[in-house]
C-alpha cells in the first residue's frame, strides 16, 4: 500500500553536507520522491511541527535546534513509506538506539543532532504534510 511521510534533513545535516547521502538512501529502498525544498523554518511552523512535545524539557532546545539554519523538507512516498523511512533513519538517540547500518546510527552522535526527522504515523503524516506543503 502506497503512502506519504514527511522527512527532514535538519539543520545539521544540512550543514554537514548530508543531504545526498539521506537522499540516496531513501531512492535505494526504494522510496521516491513526491516533493522537496530547502527551507529556513519560523518559530510558528518549527513549534506547529513539534506540537505534540510542547512541554517537555527538550522542547525549546529542539525549536531553537530546527529554526536555526536551513534544512530540507521531503514528502516521501512509497510502499510502507513511513515505517520504511523510521527503519532507514534509526532510533532517536543516534549511539543507544540507533543501530550501525542506519542515517543516525552512521552519522550522529547525540539526540539533539539526529539529522533526519520522519513521521511517526498515518496521522502525523498527514498533519505534517499539510504544514509543510499545504498545496500537495
Ligand atoms: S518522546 O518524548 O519519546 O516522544 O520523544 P522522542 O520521540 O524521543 O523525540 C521527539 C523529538 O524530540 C527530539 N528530542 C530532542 N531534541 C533535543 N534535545 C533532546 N534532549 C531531545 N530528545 C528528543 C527528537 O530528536 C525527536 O525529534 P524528531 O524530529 O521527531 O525525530
Amino acid at each position: 500500500m502506497s503512502e506519504r511521510t514527511l522527512v527532514l534533513v535538519k539543520p545539521d545535516g544540512v550543514s554537514r553536507g548530508l543531504v545526498g547521502e539521506v537522499i540516496a538512501r531513501i531512492e535505494r529502498k526504494g522510496l521516491t520522491l513526491a516533493a522537496l525544498e530547502l527551507r529556513t523554518v519560523d518559530r510558528a511552523t518549527a513549534e506547529q511541527h513539534y506540537a505534540e512535545h510542547d512541554g517537555k524539557p527538550f522542547f525549546g532546545d529542539l525549536v531553537e535546534f530546527i529554526t536555526g539554519g536551513p534544512l530540507v523538507a521531503i514528502v516521501v512516498e512509497g510502499t510502507r513509506a513511513i515505517p520504511a523511512f523510521r527503519q532507514l533513519a534509526g532510533g532517536t538517540d543516534p549511539v543507544e538506539k540507533a543501530t550501525p547500518g542506519t542515517i543516525r546510527g552512521d552519522f550522529g552522535l547525540e539526540v539533539q543532532f539526529n539529522l533526519v526527522h520522519g513521521s511517526d504515523s498515518p496521522e502525523s503524516a498527514e498533519r505534517e504534510i499539510k504544514l509543510w506543503f499545504p498545496a500537495l
